[in-house]
Parts: C-alpha cells; sequence; structure tokens
C-alpha cells in the first residue's frame, strides 16, 4: 500500500481525530478503486488487498457511528426495504429528443438551423451512440450523491437513490474539481452479459424473462428492496447537464471531458463533427460497431457542440432544439416458419414455438422463436410455411415479427392448438382470464421431467449428476415420477440404468448412481430458501423465496402462513401498508395456494416421511444469546441494518421484515411512528430500543468494544461484488 497511508494506530488507543483521518482516507482509496475498476477498467490491485481496505472501513464504520456518511463505498451493499417511491420535481425538465429515421432528417435539422441561428454564425456537431436504457438524473451537493430520479413524465419522476446507490460506477462522491451542487444526467443500463445473466437466472426459477435490457433496467430501478437491486448489474453512462453546476462550458465536449475527470462512465464512442457530411459518415461509423458496445443502442444523437447555441436554440415542450435522434430501423431478418411445435412446461403451459429455417440476425443464427400462445398466433395470422420477418427483441431475443403476405403459394397452413398434450395425451384446457392452455394430467411426463429438472437446477438443490440427459431416461424408466421420489431411489436399479440415448452403445449408469445418491443426500440439508424455490411454484423465484423463507421457521409453517396473508390482506386494502414483504401478492397467492392444494399437502406428508426439514439459512448459535428470538428493525439506527441483522443472527436470533405474530422484539430507533410500536404492542411483541439490544447482544456478539482500526470486522455485510461485467 502506498507510503502516505495515514495511520491511526500509534501507541496507546488512538486519536478520534486519527480514526476519522483514516475512514476519510480507506474512503477515498476505496472510491479510487473502484472508480479504477469500474469505469476506466484499469484496477491497479488485487481482489484480496480491495477486500483488506473493504473490511478495515467496515470495522471502523460500526465501531464509530459519529463519522457515518452516506458518500461511504460501503453504503453501495443496498439499505432496507422502501415503502414506496418519493416524487421529485425536475428543474429543467426531463425532456424527449426530436427524432428522424433517415438521413434526410438531419440535412433538414442541419438547414433549419442555418435559418435560426445568426448569419455567419459557425458551430460544430457531437455525434454520440444513443443508448437505449433509463434515463437518470443524478443531483450532488457537496459533491456527495444525495438524490437519484428517474425521468418520470419528464417534470416529476421517482426517487430511486437507494437503488442507483448500488450501481457500481455512479460515483458517490466526487473530487474537488467538481462543483459542490451539480446535477449530471445520463442513462442508466443493463449491460448484455448481465441481461443474459439475469434471463438465464430468471428463466430457470419459474419466472417471466426481461423482454429486452432496457425493461430489465427500468424493472430493477424500480424494485422495492435495494438489496434486491444490488444484485441486479446495472451501470451508468453520463451524457446531459442538468439544472445546476454545468452552466461555465462552452462547449458540449468540454462538459463531456469534465464529466470523464469527475470519476463519471462516458460512452467510449463519440465523435467531433465539423460540417453535417461529416455527421452522416460518422453515423455510419457507429451503426457499423453498434453490437461493440457493453449497452444497446438504438440509433445516434446529434447535438451542436457550442452550449451558447443552445442557449440561443431553446426547447419546445418536449425536446431541446439543439439536438436530433436518428434512429436506427431494427435488424430484421427474412426466414421461413417450417413447423410449429408445442413445448410443455414445468405447470403444464403449452408454449408455440416456430421452428425457423435458420438464418443470421444480428450476429447469431436463429433457428427457434416462441410464439407465446394460440391467440398470438392468430391475430398475427402466423401459419405453418409462412415467410416471415424475425427481429431481435431489444436485440436480444428473437421474435417473429410479422408474416409476409404476398410471398405466400396457397400451401400455408393456419396453426391449430393441439386438444391432447404432445407429450401424454392428457386433456388441455383453458383456465378462465388466462390466455395460456395447459395440459391438466399431473402424471404428464413431460411436466414431471421439467419439475424434476427444476427440482435439481443449481440454485435450486443443485444436484448437477441429474444432468444432460440422465434426469430423463430415470423418468422413463419409470423410476421417478416426482422429485421427492429422488430420496427413494434404488442405487442397484440406478446403476444398471441404461443411459446409452436409444443409441445402442449399452451404455448403464454404474458409479455415477453413487455420486448422484450423494448429491441428492446432500440436499437434505440445504437451506428453506432453496427447497422452497425447488418445489417449483409459480411465481416463487430464486429471490423471493428467499424474502418468504426468511420469515418462516420451517416449511411446514407455510400453509396458511399469517405473514403471507396478510399480504393478501394489504393488497386488496391498497393502503399504504402494501409492502409488509417485498414479494408480489400473486407469489404470496400461490404459495397458500400450492400448499392448501392436495399435491402440496401430499408433498409435506412425504417430506416428513422422508425426515427431511430444512431451515432457513444463517439461523445462528443455537445456544446463542438470542437463540430462536425474531426481530424486526425500524426507524433510525446509528449503525447499517445489514451490520445489526448479522450480529442478531450470529447470536441466533433472526431479523424478520414486518412485524407479525411470530416476532419477539421490535427495536425501535429514533423516528419511529407511534403506529408501529402500538401495532408491534396490539401483536404481543416487545417494544426495545437500541441501546437494549446492545445489552442483549452483549460481548459475546462480537460488538468492538472501543474504536480502533484494529477491531474486528464484527459483521461483514456480503462483499462487494466486483465483476468487471460493466466496466468500459
Ligand atoms: S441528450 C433533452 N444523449 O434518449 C434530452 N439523450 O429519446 C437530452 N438518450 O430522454 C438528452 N442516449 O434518455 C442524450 N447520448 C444521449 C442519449 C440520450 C440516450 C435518451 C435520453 C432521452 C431519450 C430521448
Amino acid at each position: 500500500m502506498e507510503a502516505s497511508t495515514p495511520q491511526a494506530d500509534g501507541a496507546g488507543a488512538p486519536g478520534t481525530d486519527s480514526v476519522r483521518a483514516r475512514i476519510e482516507w480507506l474512503r477515498a482509496e476505496i472510491s479510487r478503486h473502484d472508480r479504477l475498476y469500474y469505469v476506466e477498467a484499469r484496477p491497479v490491485i488485487g481482489d484480496a488487498d480491495y477486500d483488506a481496505l473493504y473490511r478495515e472501513l467496515l470495522a471502523l464504520e460500526a465501531a464509530n457511528p459519529q463519522f457515518d456518511s452516506p458518500a461511504s463505498p460501503t453504503k453501495r451493499v443496498g439499505g432496507a426495504p422502501l415503502e414506496g417511491f418519493a416524487q421529485v420535481r425536475h428543474d429543467p425538465p426531463m425532456q424527449s429528443l426530436d427524432k428522424t429515421h433517415a438521413k434526410s432528417g438531419l440535412v433538414e435539422f442541419d438547414a433549419f438551423l442555418r435559418r435560426e441561428l445568426p448569419a455567419g454564425a459557425s458551430w460544430t456537431y457531437v455525434v454520440e451512440p444513443k443508448i437505449d436504457g433509463v434515463s437518470m438524473s443524478l443531483l450532488y451537493e457537496d459533491r456527495v450523491l444525495v438524490r437519484a430520479a428517474t425521468r418520470g413524465n419528464g417534470t416529476v419522476g421517482d426517487d430511486v437513490t437507494a437503488n442507483v446507490r448500488t450501481v457500481r460506477n455512479v460515483p458517490l462522491s466526487l473530487p474537488p474539481s467538481a462543483p459542490p451542487r451539480v446535477e449530471v444526467r445520463g442513462e442508466i443500463y443493463m449491460p448484455r452479459d448481465g441481461f443474459a445473466a439475469l434471463n438465464a437466472k430468471e428463466e430457470e426459477s419459474g419466472g417471466e424473462p426481461f423482454a429486452n435490457p432496457r425493461n430489465a433496467a427500468a424493472g430493477s430501478l424500480k424494485l422495492f428492496d435495494p438489496r434486491e437491486a444490488a444484485s441486479r448489474p446495472l451501470a451508468f453512462v453520463a451524457y446531459n447537464a442538468g439544472g445546476a453546476g454545468c452552466e461555465g462550458f462552452a462547449t458540449h465536449a468540454a462538459m463531456m471531458a469534465a464529466f470523464a475527470e469527475w470519476g463519471f462512465p462516458v460512452a467510449p464512442w463519440s465523435k467531433l463533427c465539423g460540417d453535417i457530411d461529416a455527421v452522416l459518415a460518422a453515423i455510419d461509423a457507429l451503426e457499423a460497431r453498434r453490437h461493440s458496445f457493453p449497452f444497446e443502442i438504438d440509433g445516434a444523437v446529434v447535438k451542436v457542440n457550442e452550449n451558447a447555441m443552445h442557449a440561443a436554440l431553446g426547447a419546445t415542450a418536449k425536446a431541446p432544439r439543439w439536438a436530433r435522434a436518428y434512429k436506427y430501423a431494427p435488424e430484421r431478418a427474412e426466414t421461413v416458419v417450417q413447423a410449429i411445435t408445442v413445448q410443455v412446461g414445468r405447470t403444464g403451459v403449452l408454449t408455440p414455438v416456430a421452428e425457423l429455417k435458420p438464418v443470421e440476425l444480428a450476429g447469431s443464427v436463429i433457428a427457434r422463436a416462441t410464439l407465446h400462445n394460440a391467440d398470438e398466433i392468430a391475430r398475427r395470422d402466423i401459419r405453418i410455411g409462412d415467410h416471415v420477418w424475425i427481429v431481435k427483441a431489444g436485440d436480444v431475443i428473437p421474435a417473429v415479427e410479422s408474416p409476409i403476405p404476398e410471398r405466400r403459394d396457397g400451401t400455408e397452413r393456419a396453426f391449430a392448438m393441439p386438444r391432447r398434450c404432445p407429450e401424454c395425451g392428457g386433456e388441455v384446457v383453458r383456465r378462465e382470464g388466462e390466455v395460456a392452455q395447459r395440459c391438466t394430467n399431473p402424471a404428464c411426463p413431460a411436466q414431471r421431467l421439467r419439475r424434476i429438472e427444476h427440482f435439481a437446477s443449481r440454485n435450486a438443490l443443485d444436484i448437477r449428476a441429474l444432468g444432460g440427459k440422465i434426469a430423463e431416461a430415470i423418468v422413463s424408466a419409470g423410476m421417478v415420477s416426482d422429485p421427492l421420489d429422488l430420496f427413494t431411489l434404488d442405487r442397484a436399479r440406478l446403476a444398471a440404468l441404461d443411459v446409452s440415448d436409444g443409441k445402442g452403445s449399452g451404455r448403464v449408469f454404474g458409479k455415477n448412481a453413487d455420486s448422484l445418491v450423494q448429491a441428492v443426500e446432500a440436499a437434505r440439508s440445504l437451506p428453506l430458501h432453496r427447497w422452497l424455490f425447488a418445489v417449483g411454484i409459480p411465481n416463487v423465484g430464486e429471490s423471493t423465496a428467499k424474502t418468504i423463507a426468511a420469515e418462516h421457521d420451517r416449511l411446514s409453517s407455510l400453509p396458511g402462513s399469517p405473514v403471507l396473508r396478510q399480504v393478501l390482506e394489504n393488497d386488496a386494502k391498497k393502503g399504504k401498508e402494501r409492502k409488509i414483504l417485498p414479494i408480489k401478492p400473486e407469489s404470496a397467492r400461490s404459495v397458500l395456494e400450492f400448499f392448501d392444494s392436495a399435491y402440496g399437502r401430499e408433498f409435506l406428508r412425504r417430506m416428513a416421511e422422508l425426515g427431511i426439514d430444512p431451515a432457513p439459512e444463517g439461523r445462528g448459535a443455537a445456544d446463542g444469546p438470542l437463540a430462536g428470538k425474531r426481530f424486526v428493525l425500524t426507524g433510525s439506527l446509528s449503525r447499517p441494518r445489514p451490520e445489526y441483522a448479522a450480529l442478531i443472527e450470529k447470536a441466533g436470533g433472526t431479523v424478520q421484515s414486518a412485524v407479525s405474530g411470530a416476532t419477539d422484539y421490535l427495536v425501535a430507533g429514533e423516528n419511529t411512528g407511534r403506529t408501529k410500536t402500538d401495532k408491534a404492542r396490539s401483536l404481543g411483541t416487545e417494544v426495545i430500543d437500541e441501546a437494549r439490544l446492545l445489552e442483549m447482544l452483549g460481548p459475546a456478539a462480537g460488538v468492538p468494544p472501543t474504536a480502533g482500526p484494529d477491531a474486528p470486522a464484527a459483521a461483514k455485510p456480503p462483499a462487494a461484488p466486483r465483476q468487471q461485467e460493466f466496466a468500459f
């Protein structure tokens, strides 16, 4: 580490001043490394050294809450769930851009400027990528990020500061060269690779995948739980000034250079152009590399570079008159629908899929595209044998855009959803109010197979030995029809299982049977949230399962769960209390319905019979001072909540996100409303203050008794993820 490191560890106890200096140095140093890593993509220290700095800062901050600061890099991990978003008024409003789809529109823009600007005026242009994300305003006061807001309707947007803080390349504080108060605007986006990974995870968990990276970014910013937002791979790019702090720049290019100098990520490509011909050439150059950026771009933005001209030109009600967006035509390719097949999902939903003549589009070969459901096919009149246009929705997921009726020769056939399940011949029904058609046969082998595959998937019970064609072989041999059958597999029969995949190689499962049985046995002790996810209840993805599991002791406490019922009741009231748990009401309903169903009851009965009783993760020391006690934290506390949560769990307690009949203590920080404490008391929950909590935790919980750099890192929130996936 650097020689200039201020050390707080002199002889005897360190003075408050030196502790403060050390904290400030650590914050600056960590921010510098974050910037080198996430913005400039040239890290200069390794992960271990970085983690050491980070842990030291955490420990010092925990022991010295008087030096708390929202600009600390440790504050990126995400705070407590929000109840809703505050509204923010934009001044000036966040406008849109006038668009053109043709180069002639840009030539007209140039002619318009000639008419509007005084004779003899000369100006230049900047051409930038038009990033397809969510526009964002970042406000810094005293050079500290104090507010991040979405565009909303342009005049009023949502305050999403808690979520944006978790975006790794957003600076939490600015260097002294920046103005003390400044508003920087730009785009939040989800990088391509992060989007692909997130969707893979969503799909695996039975959730709805996002249609494109923009929806994924918008959805992530709207999460009420910043901890969940922190797990979403978002990134920022700056491209415009807000109301404050940027008045002094002569040109847009100079302002962008200053943004970069202040630590903001800016677009990795932009072109300064002397005239409109150079602009048109720059647009072609940009289009040629449109797929090389970490973000999706849907066109170019052409801006007059000279800020004096911006003032002279002004704006319409909707858009500035000094800029134009040039939108690229979406990339399309023509191909043929050779067949429409039907896939059967885990819950029996039948999904028609277009089997296409393979064709290249935006850098990959496309051979299949989902057609969603029969209504959609009829509405768009897509027929088997049709020539169709395919596009990549948000440049990622291939979709059939439309048929090309003029290419029909009369041999095309309309699609009809089979009346019987293509996999098992079972009855197909359409439930009232649903577009989906489902196979109703719970014994359908396709559904069984999908359920078992899900049960064994990586984020569920992680039974890797079931990969490849093994699950299929076991199901078709009739050895397993329900996931729990995996726990009663006969090792000898398993070893003799033919896994030759019908090719007559005569291969048997052999010794692999042992690893499978071991992996299955290991799954018994996996935590509750993994089991809840593994069951495969509709609307219960991985993170919902975690949230629900944190509120329940056992799988058997889920039937009729009061907390889940409360979620439904609050949703029905649409009142202020809506966010008792950061989950969707449909998720609560699905869980209640599942455990009320014959299958759900049988599932629990068999779990009990098999002696499987998963417990929530992190149920700490069973003999700790807080063993078995349930806490809810509310109001402002002198230390971050994740830190208290870790301390409580270490002492054997659990932390819940809302008070229910099962809560033992409500820890009421400052500014806790009377309604909350009264409600808790009425449910039989004891209301305590922070001092009492510390007393209960006792020294055994590792609360550092004195301030100092050597204080143990008592509570370490999850280490900051440092993947490079969204650095430029
Ligand atoms: S400048 C008054 N520059 O496009 C708005 N906007 O369709 C000035 N956008 O709302 C914005 N990339 O969210 C600007 N390089 C870029 C941009 C960009 C994307 C977005 C922005 C705006 C929308 C208009």
